[in-house]
């Protein structure tokens, strides 16, 4: 059995702070005190949980999607690293032709019709395997993120599904590899899946890590292939594209109510600190880039908080080629609750 691994870094995510780590831990590191419970409420892959294993890890994120790999990551449940290895190598030496819902919606599209089948195949394979109680919700998890990082390597896009390459050759094939999760977890680490302001208002933490979408892009829209086959409802596929309906799914943070509901969401954390990302892209570039709060709003809000403190850093930013912007800074607005 030849089964490669791969790390939680290892994949394409609009916003992912994975290159911004040695700058967040030292902000935390240097300005904040006796910080156990670390909650990652935006979390994305969760990269920035990843910085910060000798604390108890919260994390939520709207996208179940994003969800399920932070429960491969950080959840506290055990998973038998054989079982999984040997259930992958036995994906990885599949060959599949069957048409499933997979094949019939996308072949040719984001991957060939070859590899529709497969993942069509897997993820189904994976959902029996679960009913059947051969996997637990971990395992279960660790399988779907093996299959969403195989997919995000080989797909024929630039980094998220908004649109393919028409008429290209399919010359990578799909791979999976093995998450190296760890089976030493913090008991109470915790994954949530729900809309920021509803879970802010349950939880305690000693510090909140906030990373909010900037602009008006949403994520469901550039990942909704992920978050597709992560649910596996098997919904209907609309335009080029092939998205499912995402209305349930969209953030307030991408339009014009994102500053008064960031405002109702400082007010409901229960923390000591808050730490917040937040780029400068404000009005420097197209209208899609803009940056949905300005700098004054968020330095009112924080401030009726608590004392805040900006720390910055120079960062390339991903821009579509639209926008050109230079001297982008990556910055961290530190609040120390009152
Ligand atoms: C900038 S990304 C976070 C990137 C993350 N820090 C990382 O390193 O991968 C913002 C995330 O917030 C999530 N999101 C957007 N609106 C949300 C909401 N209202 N509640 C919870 N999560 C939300 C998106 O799905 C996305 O994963």
């Amino acid at each position: 059995m030849s089964i490669k691994s791969t790390a939680i870094n290892n994949r394409r995510y609009l916003g992912n702070k994975y290159k911004l780590l040695p700058f967040i831990t030292k902000t935390v590191n240097e300005n904040c005190d006796s910080i156990d419970i670390f909650a990652d409420l935006f979390a994305g892959t969760g990269a920035v949980s990843s910085a910060f294993p000798e604390k108890i890890i919260i994390t939520n994120d709207i996208l179940y999607s994003n969800y399920i790999c932070n429960l491969a990551w950080f959840s506290p449940q055990q998973f038998d690293s054989l079982k999984i290895k040997n259930i992958i190598d036995f994906y990885n030496n599949l060959h599949v032709s069957e048409n499933n819902y997979m094949s019939e919606n996308f072949a040719d599209t984001f991957f060939s019709a070859a590899d529709c089948s497969k993942i069509g195949y897997i993820r189904n394979d994976i959902e029996q395997k679960f009913v059947e109680k051969n996997i637990n919700e971990r395992e279960k998890a660790l399988l779907i993120t093996s299959l969403l990082y195989a997919m995000d390597r080989i797909a024929n896009t630039c980094g998220h599904y908004d649109a393919f390459r028409q008429g290209v050759t399919f010359d990578k094939k799909l791979e999976l590899y093995y998450p190296n999760a760890s089976n030493a977890n913090n008991a109470q680490n915790r994954c949530f899946n729900q809309d920021i302001n509803s879970i802010a208002k349950q939880i305690e933490a000693d510090l909140v890590y906030l990373d909010p979408p900037y602009n008006s892009r949403q994520y469901c829209d550039a990942y909704h292939l992920l978050e597709n086959v992560a649910r596996w409802k098997q919904p209907e596929v609309k335009g080029i594209a092939r998205k499912m309906n995402r209305q349930n799914l969209k953030s307030d943070y991408c339009t014009k109510f994102a500053p008064k509901t960031f405002e109702e969401l400082i007010s409901s954390l229960r923390c000591k600190y808050i730490l917040l990302s937040y780029n400068n892209m404000s009005n420097k570039g197209n209208n899609r880039s803009n940056a949905k709060i300005t700098d004054d709003e968020i330095l009112r809000i924080l401030g009726r908080k608590g004392s805040v403190q900006i720390f910055s850093e120079e960062y390339k930013t991903f821009t579509t080629g639209k926008s050109d912007i230079k001297g982008n800074k990556e910055r961290l607005f530190l609040c120390v609750c009152k």
